[in-house]
């Protein structure tokens, strides 16, 4: 079953905890946490002080996506927080896998992640060391943008790949998913989804999580 991980970014922030409670009482399977400091992206969330107050009410892992310049400086920040994944851009990492070894080394679960055109061969060297490869569907920065298409043939050939160097490095995709394209997602091998407008302005979200969970 597609795992899924609504992104919190689209939640009410003056009613976080409200938002973190209901989406793990519908028992979604991790809460996605975008960080952006306003240089790798045009636009800046949330630092380590929101980000300890999720995890405290928070019953489902963290699942922290850095987009981010400096991606040591925050592995180092947000590490305490003790998330399940953190996942930094290919695009913007000198020494990936020294970074990787270093997440692991914090008992942490290393991920990548790979804008819309970085292809999946930008990662061959790496996958057996991840524990999670994601494919940003959409150009980081912002909630409620549209899919964009072309994830699908690259999820397919990096579940080619996956399956040949890591079978249990999973594969996730981030950026406009809803019911509209889970099942051709789901098709192409991907393991785990993050959704976060189509989760958050739904009218039952415990119905939008089940929707995705396929
Ligand atoms: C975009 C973020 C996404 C975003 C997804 O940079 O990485 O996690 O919140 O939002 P939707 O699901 O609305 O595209
Ligand atoms: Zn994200």
């Amino acid at each position: 079953m597609i795992k899924v991980a609504p992104s919190i970014l689209s939640a009410d922030f003056g009613n976080l905890q409200r938002d973190v409670e209901e989406i793990c009482n519908a028992n979604c399977d991790l809460v996605h946490v975008d960080v952006m400091d306003g240089h790798f992206v045009p636009n800046l969330t949330i630092g380590p002080v929101v980000v300890s107050a999720v995890a405290k009410c928070a019953t489902r892992p963290l699942d922290i996506h850095l987009m981010v310049e400096n991606n040591t400086f925050f592995v180092e920040l947000f590490a305490p927080l003790k998330p399940q994944y953190i996942s930094f851009h290919i695009e913007e990492e000198k020494h990936p896998h020294r970074l990787i070894q270093k997440i692991r080394s914090l008992g942490i679960k290393p991920a990548i992640v790979l804008n819309p055109h970085t292809p999946p061969e930008a990662i061959e060297f790496l996958l057996k060391d991840l524990d999670m490869v994601l494919l940003m569907s959409v150009n980081p920065g912002f909630g409620g943008q549209s899919f964009i298409e072309s994830v699908l043939p690259k999820a397919a050939r990096l579940n080619e790949m996956r399956n040949k160097l890591n079978p249990n490095c999973l594969i996730e995709v981030d950026g406009g998913v809803s019911d509209t394209n889970i099942k051709s997602l789901k098709d192409v091998g991907v393991d785990v989804v993050v959704a976060g407008s189509y989760v958050f302005k739904h009218e039952n979200r415990q119905t939008a999580i089940q929707n995705l969970q396929i």
